[in-house]
């Protein structure tokens, strides 16, 4: 069997995953594992949260907490976003592991041993006033190549080009705005240089390469490679495996990229064949490719193969299909440029496949390309669901409704040409990594079908030659059969529920590709088929809401257990719940907070509508009002969740007594009652934990005391401090059944 080993660049878990991360490097790896896999081909995904670094380090100071938090907090979120978005990994680990730690310092020893390391005393900045050396993001100043502001000490991202200590210009510590002196240190270098004649010849037949990611690495090497500094005065990341180096670590770059190995390993422990990695490293028959984005060319062109070569007996990257950028409202789309953009936000609203056919088909391959709602509507509404759903939708009911089930008939020969040109056509892309031009050829085929359909009109047919209009419905099945299975790549749920309207057993994986080319067995019974998808609409709240006359001054507030004090949580009851008239998953709610509140809620998995009306909760009134699939929503129910540690436990908060609806809940200090957002609600912590013995404990050795505290209660969290969320009267936020200790409150 063909073994395909992919890697899938790291997300920093410093802020979750957002429609960039998956457009540039996480769907499109899914994607070709999938293809691959269609094809019967053994893959190996291997990632993870890439949790070193000073992106980290400067969150965490600012929210004080731990590093080790930040990271764990988001690697849970990103984890489950992209789980939540079908991406299949063998495994998404991350990088503070005891194994990342092992492997890192063994290449890092055993570079050391060949030569390729060498110590220097450098120069790096250093902030008198914050009396510490600054590792490159904590200082920030002007590109001198490009004039790019507000840019890295260590890369400028308008123009690539890497610095060090001293290069950029008007440069500040970011941290308190001091110029930053240069002062001497001792650091480990890697030898780039020696690799330099190597890493050309690597080059010499790399002309599959896309031509961004084969400019960008010749750039480099043109040059000339400078040795670069893989250690860092800092203590959060893998330490040193040598004595007297206690105050530095290793550099995330090197670390980050040694986890494609690492990870490697781990799930080969994982699944109980600890060798079985060496199958794909070792053997040089197995291709190695690399998905991510423009930006970490260099780190996998240049770096990670230097790193293999150096360290000896293991494969090189034999591809790295870079994309450039996902662009929105004309700049790079990231978390600041506004639109609730994040996954978790976005997977609220819309289907997992729906998103994911939006982004193969906006893929920014070998351009940026521009994301906007109205034209995710567009191609949604049009392609998405008239072409590609209607045409499979109007064959399946059509059929099941006049033959019940698959009626005999031989593919048309104009049919069978059409989905073996279309197969070869798509199965050129996939291979190349084409995805956006994959999903067109599929689009294609269903016009295809579409016109195929029409053109044997068997709604009349079924009433004068009801066999030949079986016949005619047999190639159409045959079609939507391969649209099926060149679809799950891209949209996985969707190709296996018209899988299983087809009356095919299993998955279309199971099939894979051979099964392309014929119908579904004749008499093979049919169920009743649902449209796989349904149109969707621009997101209200993308527009601005119209300005509330009595909005107050924004207070900004500081001090401690800031985040959680812009919250106004009340007292509540729910006075109505319905369905949501177009969501399946959501309830649409009355509650009482002391006013009327229409509230979109996604708790049907957990709770009946029986049980949630009358019920107390505790509600959060000063979240803007977003249009959840239609409706308007004017708050959020706050619910303990125990998924991100494990569990599957959903409960609703509420009053410990019977306090009046509107009563505010906090944590004893003065808190603000303007509008938040979404992500200013994700800010703040808060967890439920058991109260026994007279504190409540929480995890990392907090604790609670208090009066009359239940014996399970919410608390919210600040860096080292908990509090009980109360009423400040003795009525503390709990949940009625057990929860698994430390879960979080959304
Ligand atoms: N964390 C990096 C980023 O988001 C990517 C690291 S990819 C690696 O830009 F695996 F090479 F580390
Ligand atoms: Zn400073």
């Amino acid at each position: 069997m063909v073994k395909v080993l992919i890697g899938v660049a790291w997300p920093y878990a410093n802020g979750t995953i957002h429609l960039g991360h998956m457009a540039g490097s996480l769907l499109p790896p899914d994607i070709f594992s999938r293809y691959n896999r269609l094809c019967g081909n053994e893959v190996m995904m291997v990632g993870g949260s890439d949790q070193h670094g000073t992106p980290i380090t400067v969150t965490a100071e600012k929210e004080g907490v731990t590093p080790e938090a930040v990271a764990d907090r988001y690697h849970a979120i990103n984890k489950k976003a992209i789980e939540d978005m079908g991406i299949e990994y063998s495994l998404y680990t991350k990088t503070h592991t005891q194994n990342h730690f092992e492997v890192v310092q063994d290449m890092f020893l055993k570079l050391k041993e060949h030569g390729y390391l060498t110590t220097k005393q450098t120069n790096q900045y250093y902030c008198p006033k914050c009396d510490r050396f600054l590792p490159d993001r904590y200082v920030e100043g002007v590109c001198p190549e490009c004039g790019a502001e507000k840019v890295r000490g260590d890369q400028c991202d308008s123009c690539g080009k890497t610095f060090e200590p001293g290069d950029l210009k008007d440069s500040y510590c970011i941290n308190c705005g001091t110029h930053p002196e240069i002062r001497e240190t001792e650091h480990f270098f890697l030898r780039l240089s020696a690799f330099n004649d190597r890493l050309l010849d690597y080059l010499k037949d790399k002309d599959w390469w896309r031509p961004n990611v084969r400019s960008f690495t010749t750039n480099w090497l043109k040059d000339g490679l400078h040795d670069r500094a893989i250690t860092r005065d800092m203590d959060w990341g893998v330490p040193i495996p040598l004595e007297g180096w206690d105050s530095k670590v290793i550099y995330v770059w090197f670390d980050a990229v040694i986890g494609y190995l690492s990870a490697s390993k781990e799930y080969s422990k994982l699944i109980g064949r600890p060798d079985y990695w060496k199958e794909f490293w070792m053997d040089p028959e197995v291709k190695h490719y690399y998905f991510l984005g423009k930006d970490n060319i260099p780190f996998h062109s240049i770096i990670w193969p230097s790193i293999l070569m150096g360290y000896g007996g293991l494969n090189l990257p034999y591809d790295i299909p870079a994309n450039e950028y996902l662009m929105f409202k004309g700049g790079k789309l990231s978390k600041s440029r506004g639109g609730a953009i994040d996954i978790p936000s976005v997977l609220e609203r819309y289907d997992a496949d729906v998103i994911r056919f939006y982004l193969s088909a906006v893929m920014p391959d070998t351009h940026d390309s521009e994301f906007t709602w109205d034209d995710f509507q567009t191609k949604v509404n049009t392609e998405l669901v008239a072409n590609l759903g209607n045409y499979c939708h109007r064959c399946l009911s059509f059929t099941k409704k006049n033959f019940g089930c698959v009626p005999e008939g031989a593919i048309q020969k104009d049919v069978e040409d059409a989905i073996s040109a279309a197969f070869e056509e798509y199965r050129g892309y996939m291979a190349s990594c084409d995805f956006k031009k994959a999903i067109k050829v599929v689009l294609d085929l269903s016009h295809f079908g579409n016109r195929c359909f029409d053109a044997a009109k068997p709604w009349a047919l079924v009433k004068t030659d009801k066999d030949a209009c079986g016949r005619a419905l047999y190639g159409n099945l045959a079609i939507v059969k391969a649209l099926a299975i060149m679809m799950w790549p891209f949209m996985p749920k969707a190709s296996q529920r018209i899988w299983g309207y087809l009356g095919q057993e299993g998955t279309p994986e199971d099939a894979g590709y051979d099964a392309i080319g014929t119908a579904p067995v004749a008499g093979t019974p049919l169920p009743d088929p649902v449209p796989a998808f349904s149109k969707v609409e621009i997101p209200k709240e993308q527009e601005p809401e119209p300005e509330k006359k009595e909005e107050k001054e924004v207070t900004v507030i500081g001090g401690p257990y800031a985040d959680f004090r812009r919250l106004d949580i009340r007292a509540a009851t729910i006075t109505s719940v319905e369905d949501h008239p177009d969501a399946e998953k959501l309830y649409l709610l009355k509650v009482d907070v002391g006013e009327e509140r229409q509230i979109v809620a996604g708790l049907k998995a957990y709770y009946t509508k029986e049980q949630m009306l009358n019920r107390r909760v505790l509600c959060l009134v000063n979240l803007k009002p977003a249009k959840l699939r239609g409706q308007r929503s004017e708050g959020m129910l706050l619910a303990a969740d125990d998924e991100e540690i494990g569990g599957s436990t959903v409960l609703l908060l509420k009053p410990s007594a019977d306090v009046p609806n509107g009563t505010r809940f906090g944590c004893g200090l003065e808190g603000s009652s303007s509008r938040i957002e979404y992500k200013d609600f994700q800010k703040a912590v808060m967890k439920v934990a058991s109260y026994k013995g007279g504190k409540v404990a929480v995890d990392g050795g907090l604790a609670v005391e208090g009066e009359g505290i239940p014996e399970r209660v919410a608390v919210v969290v600040d860096g080292g401090e908990a509090i009980a969320l109360s009423d400040g009267n003795g009525c503390y936020a709990t949940v009625e059944s057990p929860i698994t200790d430390g879960a979080g409150v959304r």
